[in-house]
Parts: C-alpha cells; sequence; structure tokens
C-alpha cells in the first residue's frame, strides 16, 4: 500500500502514528505529496476526486480518503484496538472534536499563507482560534479520564492538534489557559510514534 502524504499534514500524521502503534510502518510506502487547496496533486486527483492527503492507496481495491476512513480501516486490517467497540462513540466524538480544531488551525494557516502580509482578516484569524480554545477547554473538561486511559484514535487525534498547533501557531500560549491538556500532551508526546513522526515542512 502507498499513502500519499505531507510531513507537515497533522492529518497524515494520525495515519503514521497509528501505524507506528500497530508496527505497521514498513508495510506503507509513505509518497510526499505536494500541492495547494487552488491547486491539488495531480497524484492525489488521480486517486481522490477531492485531491486531499491523506489518501491511501491499496494494491487490491480503490484507494481510501479521509484520514478518518483510513485510519478504520488499517486498524480493522491489523485487529487493532483503536477504535474499541465499547468505546466507539466516545473514540469517535473525540477524533471529531480534535480534527474539527485541526481543522480550524489549518485554515489559520491557509489565511496567513494565502493573503499578503497584513491583508489578513484578523475576525477570520481570531474566529478560528476561538474554535480550538473551545474545544481545549472541552477536552479539559469533559475527556481527561478518557485521554489518560488506553490508546486509541481519539487520543491520537489530540496529541496531533496539540503538536500541530505548536509547530504552525507558536505564538498562541495555549498551555496557560489549559494546564491539564499541557501536563497530559507532556507525556504524551514522548511516545515513540509521536517522536518519529514530528510535523516539519516538506
Ligand atoms: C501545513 O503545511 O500546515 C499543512 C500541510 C498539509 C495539510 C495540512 C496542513
Amino acid at each position: 500500500m502507498k499513502l500519499l502524504d505531507n510531513p507537515a499534514s497533522p492529518y497524515c500524521r494520525k495515519v503514521k502514528i497509528l501505524l507506528h502503534e500497530l508496527g505497521m510502518s514498513d508495510a506503507v510506502e509513505l509518497v510526499q505529496t505536494g500541492g495547494h487547496p487552488t491547486a491539488p496533486n495531480a497524484a492525489a486527483l488521480a486517486h481522490n476526486p477531492i485531491g486531499k492527503i491523506p489518501t491511501l492507496i491499496r494494491d487490491d481495491g480503490p484507494a481510501l480518503y479521509d484520514s478518518r476512513v483510513i485510519c478504520r480501516f488499517i486498524n480493522d486490517h491489523a485487529s487493532g484496538s483503536f477504535y474499541p467497540e465499547d468505546t466507539i462513540w466516545e473514540t469517535l466524538t473525540l477524533e471529531a472534536t480534535a480534527e474539527g480544531a485541526l481543522d480550524a488551525a489549518v485554515l489559520m494557516v491557509y489565511e496567513n499563507r494565502s493573503r499578503a502580509e497584513g491583508t489578513q482578516d484578523p475576525a477570520w484569524l481570531e474566529g478560528q482560534w476561538a474554535k480550538i480554545d473551545a474545544a481545549m477547554s472541552v477536552l479539559e473538561q469533559r475527556w481527561m479520564a478518557h485521554l489518560t486511559g488506553p490508546i486509541d484514535m481519539g487520543v491520537v487525534a489530540v496529541g496531533c492538534l496539540l503538536d500541530y498547533v505548536d509547530f504552525r501557531h507558536p505564538d498562541r500560549d495555549w498551555r496557560a489557559a489549559h494546564p491539564a491538556l499541557a501536563d497530559w500532551f507532556e507525556k504524551f508526546g514522548k511516545r515513540d510514534s509521536m517522536r518519529a513522526t514530528i510535523p516539519r515542512n516538506p
């Protein structure tokens, strides 16, 4: 199998962390894939009409896309425990919470990148940041017991969110407002799978 990947993408990172945790990193070839929202990558478009990554190219079936679909497929394929039946709705809701906040963090990046210096819309940027901050508050209020329990894809997605905010929005001091989350991430960020997939510019 091949994964259309970008080392900066937190969505691709979710898949790579899962592969690492399952001991399957060698089963999937990473194919570095550039592209921009207004000029999607040709390889991604050939397999995914939306042209987005991650896209998983399978040897024996059509390509899969959207990190949530790919992660669920890989977990099933490996009989993993990252979508446990007994907590499936919690796991999926936690994953969706982290992905929603990630979407807001990525939209902030695109606003900064696609507009000339000084022409970015502050209301848009702060509106997106408010979503991330709200998600972090809910993570602290509702999800700490889940986060400190067995690792699943919801937990992985939260790890990807926090590291992506540090990577792309280092000026936002989220730790001051969310100390319990910061303490959790201090430990979670040291996992081998997290260290092996640290985001970087392509
Ligand atoms: C980034 O450069 O921050 C990025 C790249 C791919 C997907 C999402 C974000």
